[in-house]
């Protein structure tokens, strides 16, 4: 192309701001609408999984495509507890990693899945077949909740506890963690938690993850991407905030005026507003059942000061259609649970590994680079070096 026919090529066109509204592939995963308040992974309804289901029933059908009977289940299972095991090289690092100053659980598990890409000598999706790219999947998400736990208990100069071969996925998640196996109902509280944030859309985490993968860069890779999104306070690292609202709240009566000092001093309500929903966030509305279910002053304190923020957003924030979000009620299920609060993101990454490696393996197969462009705004090019500008 000559330089005329580039000045009168159509350029790139301009998206806007954060890809609000913009389709940038097709998927069989899973999909949110917004504004009907409702999201689903492969067709079937999450909320329902999530009431209904096993975490590995619904691993199974994100990773494998469809929900499996009671025979897959089984066998799904007993593979992916045989996977839970970390490799020695892998294991022995764990106590240097956790006792890394400062100690950011999320942090530690986003390298350890680094250092288990490269113990498990993980190579580029785009030189593997489609069925070695979803047996990695289902190994790293086995063992991410083992390799955090153990850098969580070490961190605490604790033994590592190996997970119970009896126990699914969101029971040994838990016993992991206390060394007890865990009352059922807490186990079946988390585990529908686990289930709900799987997976969701085209969101920032799982963009990244599929970026990655478009390079054709190794499952790990992506997994570590993913795991970086996710670290931002507006995308997972609001649930340990949302409790610390209701904390520094204290009591019923301090609601109203807290929140609307919040508001009006233009902070954010965390666990409040979303960038799809537009009505109520399903998830929220499972978690808060979860939450009241299992009781206490927390979960009544909760259920006072959402409806007191929704109050308050809707009196200065008039039009914004801001609803509570996944995040203020996961806190209170999992505080309830026993999870302590710097592992509440981590948490969400180890569920999301199952959203993410589906994205993953999806975009392996049907592989197009990633690379968008950007509109330049700033001094027109070619600008002159300064005069007598030198090389030192
Ligand atoms: N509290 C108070 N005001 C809010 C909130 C909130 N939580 N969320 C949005 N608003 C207001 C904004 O101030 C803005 O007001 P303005 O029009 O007067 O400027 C308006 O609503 C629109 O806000 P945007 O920033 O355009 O909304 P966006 O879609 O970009 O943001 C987000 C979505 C980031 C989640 C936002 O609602 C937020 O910061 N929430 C708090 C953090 C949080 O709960 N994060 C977890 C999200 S869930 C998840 O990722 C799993």
């Amino acid at each position: 192309m000559n330089a005329t026919e580039e000045a009168k090529a159509p350029g790139p066109v301009l998206a806007p701001p954060g890809l609000e509204g913009v389709a940038v592939a097709e998927t069989t995963i899973g999909d949110v609408r917004g504004e009907e308040g409702f999201f689903h992974y492969r067709g079937y309804n999450a909320v329902e999984l999530a009431s209904k289901c096993s975490f590995e029933q619904v691993w199974h059908l994100l990773i494998e495509g469809e929900l499996p009977n009671s025979e897959q289940t089984k066998k799904f299972r007993a593979d992916s507890i045989e996977l839970r095991e970390l490799p020695d090289q892998v294991s022995k690092l764990l106590p240097e990693i956790a006792h890394i100053k400062p100690f950011v659980p999320l942090d530690a598990l986003r390298t350890a899945i680094s250092l288990v890409g490269s113990a498990t000598g993980l190579r580029p999706t785009m030189d593997i077949s489609a069925e070695e790219v979803r047996q990695q999947a289902v190994r790293m998400t086995a063992v991410a909740p083992v390799l955090l736990m153990a850098m969580y208990r070490s961190h605490q100069g604790l033994e590592p506890v190996t997970p119970d071969p009896e126990l699914g996925y969101a029971a040994a998640y838990l016993q992991m963690l206390t060394g007890k196996r865990p009352d059922p109902e807490y186990a079946r509280a988390v585990e529908k938690y686990l289930i709900l944030t799987m997976d969701h859309g085209f969101n920032a985490s799982t963009f990244t993850a599929r970026v990655i993968a478009s390079t054709g860069a190794d499952l790990g890779s992506g997994l570590v991407g993913a795991i970086g999104a996710l670290s931002g306070p507006l995308h997972g690292g609001a649930p340990s905030r949302a409790l610390q609202t209701l904390d520094e709240i204290g009591t019923a009566d301090r609601a109203y005026d807290y929140l609307r000092e919040k508001v009006a001093s233009g902070q954010r309500l965390m666990g409040f507003g979303h960038r799809v929903y537009k009505t109520d966030d399903p998830r929220s509305t499972l978690l808060r059942e979860v939450a009241l279910e299992l009781g206490g002053e927390q979960a009544d304190l909760a259920q006072h000061v959402e409806q007191t923020a929704l109050q308050v957003l809707n009196e200065l924030k008039p039009g914004r259609r801001l609803y509570t979000n996944v995040e203020f009620y996961a806190g209170v299920v999992m505080n309830t649970a026993g999870i302590p609060r710097d592992m509440f993101t981590p948490t969400f990454a180890c569920s999301r590994t199952v959203g993410w490696t589906a994205a993953i393996c999806e975009q392996a197969g049907h592989n197009r680079l990633i690379r968008p462009s950007a509109i330049y705004v700033g001094p027109p090019p070619p600008q002159p070096l300064p005069q007598g500008y030198e090389y030192v």
